[in-house]
């Protein structure tokens, strides 16, 4: 039987949806190759590196690659800022990634495009709020998802990806341990029907992921019934279960490039397809639906925020080496623990 438990805090506060869709700033591509090459003399001076998720524009994608800097999933993203000699980290994606890099790397200076760039599951769970919740619940380990803010870490005990999820509830399933997880309640629910743990989950969403319907996308397989469905593991249930593989984002590339199929219908942020086009350019990729018939989408598969990422802004934060993330260091100190502990477990699969 699932031991499962979804929890509404009775005096919620916090923002459930957040009006933030206008807000990015107009990104005009024109002179890429003089950004570019600009980008590189800055990073060279300022010895700095880039280290991107897929979900950004794809000239920031390209300018992190050419450069010798990283594009990956977000647990991907943390081990490589801790892998580098260089002073400086810029990362292009949202505030929780230029946390982790902080929270790993106190001594580095770490710069993002923006600050503004937020995540509805981050938002939706503000530390006091999941403090009130564990609180409930003592003999409880606390699992939460990194996209969560270095306060939420610094409370947890353990901190975990989408890509490692399912194995580090297994293993703490093995051990007996009773969860809290948060915040992500489609990842939650995931984790649940895969290992049967005993876990109360946090009620927050993906703002984008949250879009993908179950219906249209089983349409879309009728007239398509020799694409594989790739699937995040943020999507709502109905969604997964129609998968032939759930995953990560690079896990999500990795089975683009290895599946005999010749079409894929993606279920995550449709900016992923720049890398996963280039990592299997003969496939088709073919963009899950984000409504059924007469639905429209408010997200439409791409991360409002993760789009706030662009040329111009990270040649400023280069030039007056501004946005830069800074956390108190008791909370810094203590998301180390929970964070670090990821990274252990992430290298002994
Ligand atoms: P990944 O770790 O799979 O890249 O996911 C991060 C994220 O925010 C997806 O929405
Ligand atoms: Fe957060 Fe969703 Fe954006 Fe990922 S895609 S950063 S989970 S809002």
């Amino acid at each position: 039987m699932n031991k499962i438990n979804n929890i509404k805090l009775p005096n919620e506060s916090f923002p459930k949806t957040i009006d933030i869709l206008n807000s990015s700033p107009v990104y005009d591509a024109k002179n890429k190759d003089a950004k570019i090459d600009l980008i590189k003399k800055l990073l060279k001076e300022k010895d700095a590196k880039i280290i991107a998720h897929y979900y950004t524009h794809e000239d920031v994608q390209e300018v992190a690659e050419i450069t010798g800097g990283n594009v990956s999933d977000s647990l991907e993203m943390a081990k490589f800022g801790a892998s580098q000699s260089s002073k400086m980290l810029i990362v292009a994606g949202v505030r929780f990634m230029g946390e982790t890099a902080k929270i790993l790397n106190p001594e580095k200076k770490i710069l993002m495009p923006t600050l503004d760039a937020e995540c509805s599951l981050d938002l939706n769970c503000p530390a006091p709020n999941l403090l009130e919740f564990r609180n409930l619940y003592p003999d409880r380990e606390l699992v939460v998802y990194a996209n969560t803010s270095a306060e939420v870490k610094a409370m947890a005990d353990w901190v975990v990806t989408s890509s490692i999820a399912v194995k580090l509830i297994e293993y703490l399933n093995d051990r007996n341990t009773k969860i809290i997880w948060a915040p992500d309640k489609h990842l939650g629910n995931y984790l649940n029907e895969k290992t049967k743990a005993d876990m109360k989950l946090w009620d927050a969403s993906c703002i984008v992921h949250e879009e993908f319907k179950a219906s249209s996308l089983l349409k879309l397989k009728e007239k398509n019934p020799d694409a594989a469905i790739l699937v995040h593991p943020e999507s709502p249930i109905e969604v997964i279960k129609l998968a032939d593989v759930v995953g990560s984002t690079s896990q999500l590339i990795e089975a683009c490039k290895n599946l005999p199929n010749q079409k894929m219908i993606v279920a995550t942020d449709n900016r992923i397809f720049y890398k996963m086009q280039k990592a299997a350019p003969n496939k088709m990729l073919i963009e899950a639906p984000t409504g059924g018939k007469g639905a429209t989408c408010i997200s439409c598969a791409h991360c409002p925020w993760m789009a706030m990422n662009n040329l111009d802004n990270l040649i400023e934060t280069l030039m007056k080496e501004k946005n830069e993330i800074n956390i108190d260091e008791e909370i810094r100190k203590k998301a180390f623990i929970s964070t670090n502990k990821m990274i252990d477990f992430a290298k002994n699969l």
